[in-house]
């Protein structure tokens, strides 16, 4: 069946612009960023919006849709009221560059600043051995398609551009908590205490544990209870007993290493 849907388009350039509404035909089944393309394709062909795989997978179509960060290839229109307008913004949290773009260089400066895995001594790429728990663990973290709508919604950045030096966001205090518990990262061995660095350098503080960015996360990677909240745990339990968490971290590494 095909219905007339309106699409309701933030417009502009460098955070200055207005909302345009367009009518819109659309089909059964379709998601928005089927209408977003039907616009371009008739009505709008200066209409700027990023994407790239249109199946959830490559990260790159992020917006907000009714208020709410979304991908818009994943959201269906069936799943919008169907008697109201789809509202289309870009990402809130970062600034705009035109249209339903944005610049999210930010993540990219943050992720930058996450030491990278340190290889155990002793083993060539090749010879490393994991438990099959231990890479299931970190298995849901790797889920991340880094479409950082975790990090558009987290209040932390989205409410207080003040704290964006001081805060990583979601995702990459994420990444800190899987290396933390990677069974052959040596980084305790160089002097990195990654729990007491996600508190102290990438300002794990400021989470709160409200959960936002669980909630909008494409992947259902439960990243506040599985990721923040134990790595919050370990990080104040290192901070009384770091000996604990030397011994226990060369433990760890020698007792789950298999030949
Ligand atoms: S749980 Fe923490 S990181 Fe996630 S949205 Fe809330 S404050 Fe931000
Ligand atoms: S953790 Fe989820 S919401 Fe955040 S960037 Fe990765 S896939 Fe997107
Ligand atoms: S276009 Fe790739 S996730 Fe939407």
């Amino acid at each position: 069946m095909t219905e007339r849907r309106e699409l309701r388009i933030w417009r502009g350039e460098g955070g200055e612009g207005a909302f345009a509404s367009y009518l819109v035909e659309a089909e059964d089944g379709e998601v928005v960023l089927d209408l977003v393309h039907r616009l371009q394709a008739t009505q709008a062909p200066d209409l700027a919006v990023r994407w790239n795989c249109k199946a959830g997978k490559c990260g790159s179509c992020s917006a907000e849709v009714n208020g709410r960060p979304r991908l818009l290839c994943m959201t269906r229109l069936s799943a919008l009221p169907p008697d109201q307008p789809v509202v289309l913004t870009p990402l809130r949290a970062f600034p705009s560059v035109r249209d339903l773009v944005t610049d999210v260089g930010f993540n990219y400066a943050k992720a930058r600043e996450v030491p990278a895995f340190v290889p155990p001594p002793g083993l060539a790429p090749g010879e490393y051995r994991m438990q099959q728990e231990d890479v299931a663990r970190s298995q849901e973290f790797r889920k991340c398609i880094e479409c950082f709508l975790c990090q558009d919604t987290c209040h932390a950045v989205r409410d207080h551009e003040e704290n964006l030096a001081a805060f990583a966001g979601p995702r990459f205090l994420m990444r800190v908590a899987e290396l933390d518990l990677h069974p052959l990262d040596a980084a305790a061995e160089t002097g990195l205490d990654r729990a007491r660095s996600a508190q102290e350098v990438h300002g794990l503080g400021y989470c709160n544990i409200t959960k936002c960015c669980t909630e909008v996360c494409p992947e259902h990677i439960r990243i506040t209870d599985n990721a923040l909240i134990p790595l919050k745990e370990r990080a104040a339990d290192r901070k009384y007993d770091p000996l604990v968490w030397l011994g226990a971290k060369i433990g760890l590494r020698s007792g789950k290493t298999t030949p």
